[in-house]
């Protein structure tokens, strides 16, 4: 049964970035639910993907440092550890992970056809398809199947995962392996990061809710990994129930057990976030407001999809913050979904004439603080509302 817990107001699609502020633009309820029987939790609006996913989406894995570094670290251990002899990846983007393996060894699937043209461009095979059935057969029809298939960022994002998962195991060999990775319900209840969910973000994954899901595919978890990307995501190392030949780890039940005593499986606990999600909203509106009393000016920092949920659950537009920045191409001198406020290119003096700057990628924090030492140093100063409201 599915459970309400918490109402994030009408947001616009996430990565809708238009070159003009369009006071109308279409909004959609954002509602989170929790699911009593699967543990699973997940938004209830479901826009189609072809709206969401089209041939214009600006989202790259690609511009992140981080990214990039945490992909190469992976197909390096894919390579030593598994050997595969063919990879799919599910949701290859802009092919910041198949661009580390050899042309004739991976196979990427990505349905937005601004990406898929970058990594077919580059010369690696790519289907430009949403994720399914029919799509798993037409590739099996070709390659027969396959040993290692991946997917970051992309599964939580399709709203018929019995779908998604059927036609997974339909093309996995035997002793194939299946590496998901997808940011952690257990990291966003323990940030109070409610802009964890948006349009595209129709699941939140966690171990006992994924545990749960590959048992209808007799598929198993055998091993399992924190990471810091998008942030705090698991990467799930997935095999069928079958094979024999690898071990579960140890750490399964570790982060199983980690999520229960959280109460990841009780809905008491989604309440309680509910909760704090409100008084986050009322916190940093209350540091916004004494900013503005102050006539300070504030800059925000990545205009990422998250940033989105904030912005227009919280009604923050250009009254607080006047800009933002980014270096992606596809967001520049546009503005923020929903809200009033433009996207400038980001250059390297560019907060110089700022006071605050607000970390809409804090997820990135690590790298952003890095690069703008200069600015902390002469007295910047950041404003986050990861994991509470609060000045830096
Ligand atoms: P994400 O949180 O959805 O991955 O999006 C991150 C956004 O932040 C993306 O639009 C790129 C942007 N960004 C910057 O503008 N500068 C940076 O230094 C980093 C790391 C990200």
């Amino acid at each position: 049964m599915n459970k309400f817990f918490l109402d994030l107001g009408k947001q616009p699609l996430a990565n809708n970035y238009l070159n003009y502020f369009k006071k109308k633009q279409t909004k959609y309820n954002l509602k989170l639910f929790f699911n009593t029987k699967s543990k699973m939790v997940s938004i209830s609006k479901r826009i189609p993907s072809k709206i969401m996913f089209n041939n214009k989406y600006p989202y790259r894995s690609s511009m992140s440092l981080t990214m990039k570094k945490s992909f190469n670290k992976l197909s390096n251990e894919i390579k030593k550890k598994f050997n595969p002899k063919i990879i799919l990846e599910i949701g290859s983007n802009d092919g910041a992970l198949i661009s580390n393996f050899p042309k004739n060894k991976v196979i990427g699937v990505e349905p937005c056809k601004n990406l898929a043209k970058i990594t077919k461009k580059e010369g690696f095979k790519t289907f430009n398809d949403y994720w399914n059935l029919k799509l798993s057969k037409k590739i099996k029809s070709i390659y027969n199947q396959i040993d290692l298939i991946y997917s970051a960022n992309t599964l939580t994002h399709i709203s018929n995962l019995d779908e998604v998962f059927k036609s997974i195991s339909y093309l996995l060999s035997k002793n194939g392996i299946l590496i998901i990775e997808d940011p952690s319900l257990l990291e966003c209840l323990k940030k109070n990061s409610y802009d964890q969910f948006y349009n595209e973000h129709i699941y939140l994954f966690s171990a006992i809710s994924v545990k749960k899901l590959l048992e209808k595919f007799k598929l198993e978890i055998f091993d399992i990994k924190n990471l810091s990307t998008h942030g705090g995501s698991l990467r799930y190392y997935i095999k069928r129930k079958n094979n024999k030949n690898l071990k579960i780890k140890k750490n399964v039940q570790k982060q199983i057990r980690k999520e229960i005593i959280h109460g990841l499986d009780k809905i008491k606990t989604y309440r309680k976030f509910s909760k704090n999600i409100k008084k986050s909203k009322i916190d940093l509106l209350k540091i916004l407001n004494k900013v503005k009393k102050e006539n300070k000016k504030i800059i925000g920092y990545g205009a990422t999809a998250k940033v989105v949920t904030v912005l227009n659950y919280c009604n923050i537009d250009n009254r607080f913050i006047s800009y933002f920045t980014d270096i992606t191409p596809e967001k520049i001198n546009s503005f923020i979904p929903g809200k009033n406020i433009k996207i400038l290119k980001y250059k390297k003096n560019i907060l110089k004439k700022y006071d605050y700057v607000f970390l809409g990628a804090w997820n990135f924090k690590k790298e952003i603080f890095n690069k703008e030492k200069k600015f902390i140093k002469e007295g910047g100063k950041f404003i986050t509302h990861i994991p509470k409201p609060r000045i830096i």
